[in-house]
């Protein structure tokens, strides 16, 4: 139903556009109580399914990843599709607009998408209110710093969103891997990345002291376009500042081996989907691997079928996470995966 009827409708309007809609259709569609048909559809519940990882339950390990709801305005119901977790965000401490349009692009033949969005959000404190309401599922909370915020001022506005978001998400994610505002990456670098976790670190049990509450996981996205010396520097960076695990991995600016045109794969800015596939898988099997599976890594890049899950998961990725694959495949995509690591287990 989805790849016949609603992806065609929905790939006639542009991309930006069609997310717009998709989100105020699966807001009406719930409003009139169609989540519970949602959970029929889409939801696996099973004990085999449930993971322990990082101190948190999670009901199955397929989860949504971050920049589908920036906002946090739709997690409850974007859960009704079946996910074990949703992660809200790239939030910064202020409201921004982000690049200027047209900034989001289909490659059809690629089965791939490039996005330079930029960390277009309306600011992590409204982002908190609207996580005031229940949560029907596992929120991580990706954290970021604004386009204006010169890097060396960073640790600032990350601290401003972990702040604003301690009592309101599960886990942390901290993202210094987009390639969508100018520098951001250049805070992947081992200084700046160590100073920078150990202060999140120190902000964490600050907080948890004083709320009376636990620690929360605090996790790193990492980009794919590390060289094998950059993640071997990730790895004694998590046993060095103590954080709880990598996302491995955002998207790539790497454009190998396209096969739609150049007029689109030209466009500057992040690709996920397919074309990222194999490096994010390979970058999860060399973190693991070289760390002797020391610490939870969620496997993230180009996850279109359950062969391409189970082969995250078996490259040695505790959880994993969806975006572009969910666009191109829909809903089915995540209730297939989960029955996929049934029928393994
Ligand atoms: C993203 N992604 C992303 N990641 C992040 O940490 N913060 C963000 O704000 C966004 N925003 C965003 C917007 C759009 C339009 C896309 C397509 C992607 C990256 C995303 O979470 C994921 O890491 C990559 O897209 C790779 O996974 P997929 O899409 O290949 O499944």
């Amino acid at each position: 139903m989805y790849k016949l009827l609603i992806r065609p409708m929905l790939f006639l309007l542009d991309a930006e556009t069609a997310h717009h809609f998709s989100f105020w259709a699966i807001r009406m569609l719930s409003k009139f109580g169609f989540g519970r048909l949602f959970r029929k559809l889409w939801m696996v519940n099973d004990p085999k399914l449930e993971r322990e990882v990082f101190g948190l339950k999670f009901k199955n390990p397929v989860g949504l990843a971050a920049g589908f709801d920036k906002d946090a305005r739709l997690y409850n119901e974007l859960s009704d599709f079946g996910f074990g977790f949703v992660e809200i965000g790239t939030l910064t401490p202020k409201p921004q607009d982000g690049n200027p349009k047209k900034r989001l692009f289909r490659l059809l033949d690629d089965q791939g998408i490039i996005n330079r969005m930029g960390f277009n959000n309306k600011g992590v404190f409204e982002a908190a209110e609207q996580l005031k309401k229940e949560h029907r599922v596992l929120i991580g909370g990706n954290i970021g710093k604004n386009k204006v915020t010169a890097n060396k001022n960073a640790l600032k506005d990350y601290l401003i969103c972990f702040e604003a978001l301690f009592e309101h998400v599960d886990y942390f994610v901290v993202n210094v891997s987009s390639p969508n505002t100018p520098g951001l990456r250049e805070l992947q670098d081992k200084e700046p990345l160590t100073q920078l976790l150990k202060k999140l670190k120190q902000q964490n049990s600050k907080q948890a002291k004083k709320l009376d509450l636990n620690e929360k996981p605090i996790l790193l996205k990492i980009a794919p376009d590390l060289s094998d010396e950059q993640l071997l520097d990730i790895i004694s960076i998590v046993e060095d500042t103590r954080i709880d695990g990598i996302i491995a991995t955002n998207t790539t600016i790497a454009r190998k081996g396209l096969k739609s045109h150049m007029i689109l794969t030209e466009e500057k800015g992040g690709l996920s989907g397919k074309p990222l596939t194999k490096r994010s898988t390979e970058v999860i099997r060399f973190l693991a691997e070289k760390s002797g599976k020391a610490f939870p890594i969620i496997g993230v890049g180009g996850i279109h079928t359950p062969e391409d899950a189970l082969e995250k998961l078996d490259a040695g990725a505790d959880l994993i996470q969806l975006y572009t694959g969910f666009v191109y495949q829909g809903p089915a995509l995540v209730k297939n995966i989960n029955k996929a690591i049934l029928e393994r287990s």
